[in-house]
């Protein structure tokens, strides 16, 4: 069988974004040709493409896509058009700041091209959208060799819903150390939080890490205290959405808990992700705006018949903020950043 580590997470193709649909995964692996602006932002707002660097990606080559279409008789209405394009694109969610930093990078090459012709510019962007998904394999695999001198063959590591190789163009983040350890004949017992309610850990991480034939197990994210307690855990290594100067990281709803847990165990607790992902314009995690999710995620998906009664509310965000104070490091591209972490972000995003 072809392991899911061989299948692209998003790819480019003539005229379509080629994506796996995470939605199915593990029961079937369903690859989606989408050539509509429609399509593109569905698949990323409904979690088809999902993990703050893969919808980065998804979204500048959808947005090239997009200008390959415009047609436009002089720059300016170029310009209009590909700036409403991008606009619908980074509409599609709000946390992760992947999305509007690929789609930034990608509206400063047509702003910074006026003097070009339409063609040549919608080239350089089929240029740019490559070089983010190229440039986020370089910058995960840093990621997993920085993470690597964190941990011991045989160490036990938590993770929280998937911050893999489906969440990125390859490698992963919080996962990158433990596929790359692999590659070096290295092994770790991963613990893998499922992730209510949409499910990553289970359906996602545990996936790809028995593929690559890491001891993996799966808990309910209830169990995490338990299994700290019993001595399993030495690390929790976990992805972000966005990580706001301070420090203050924001991830899969369920991560702060976990924060919480591994400071009261004393057990150290890393959040790995690429500098996209780190934003210097929010001071503090008190300002990064978390997405709110359907409540037929909570009361409906997955069960054969609805498990809440009709009418009851539900509060579905979804993404927390762990506190800076709660993080041992912060894992990046660059190195490690340790606190205080005002100051040591500062030094990692300096050009
Ligand atoms: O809602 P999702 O599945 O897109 O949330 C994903 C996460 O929270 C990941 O941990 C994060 O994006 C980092 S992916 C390398």
């Amino acid at each position: 069988m072809n392991s899911i580590l061989n299948y692209e997470t998003v790819s480019l193709e003539d005229d379509a974004l080629v994506i796996l649909d995470q939605t199915k995964l593990p029961n079937e692996i369903v690859i989606l040709h989408l050539q509509t602006q429609p399509e593109i932002w569905q698949a990323i707002r409904t979690l088809q493409v999902r993990g703050a660097p893969a919808i980065g990606i998804a979204a500048a080559l959808g947005v090239y896509l997009a200008a390959k279409n415009i047609h436009a008789e002089d720059y300016m209405s170029f310009f209009v058009q590909f700036h409403e394009a991008k606009e619908y694109l980074n509409s599609a969610r709000p946390t992760a700041v992947n999305l509007s930093w690929a789609l930034n990078r990608m509206e400063k090459v047509v702003s910074d091209n006026e003097g070009r012709n339409i063609p040549e510019i919608v080239e350089l962007l089929r240029r740019e959208a490559i070089a983010i998904k190229t440039e986020d394999t370089e910058m995960c695999r840093k990621i997993g060799e920085h993470g690597l001198t964190l941990i011991k063959n045989g160490d036990g590591i938590l993770t929280h819903c998937n911050a893999g190789q489906l969440a990125t163009s390859k490698y992963g983040t919080a996962l990158a150390p433990i596929h790359l350890g692999r590659e070096r004949g290295m092994n770790f017992r991963v613990y893998c939080d499922e992730t209510r309610p949409l499910l990553q850990g289970a359906r996602l991480s545990t996936f790809e890490l028995v593929a690559d034939g890491v001891d993996t197990t799966l808990i309910c994210d209830n169990m995490a205290s338990q299994v700290m307690k019993e001595g399993k855990i030495d690390a929790v290594f976990v992805g972000c959405d966005r990580v706001a100067a301070n420090g203050d990281a924001c991830n899969k709803i369920g991560t702060s808990g976990v924060a919480i847990l591994a400071k009261y165990y004393g057990i150290p607790f890393y959040v790995l992700g690429p500098t996209s992902t780190i934003d210097m314009n929010i001071a503090a995690g008190k300002d990064i705006v978390i997405e709110e999710r359907p409540a037929e995620e909570v009361t409906e998906m997955w069960y054969s018949r609805r498990m809440a009664p009709e009418g009851v509310k539900v509060y579905n965000p979804a993404f927390d903020v762990t506190d800076h104070e709660l993080i041992t490091g912060i894992v990046t591209e660059h190195g490690i950043a340790r606190p205080p972490y005002s100051e040591s972000l500062r030094k990692i995003m300096l050009p």
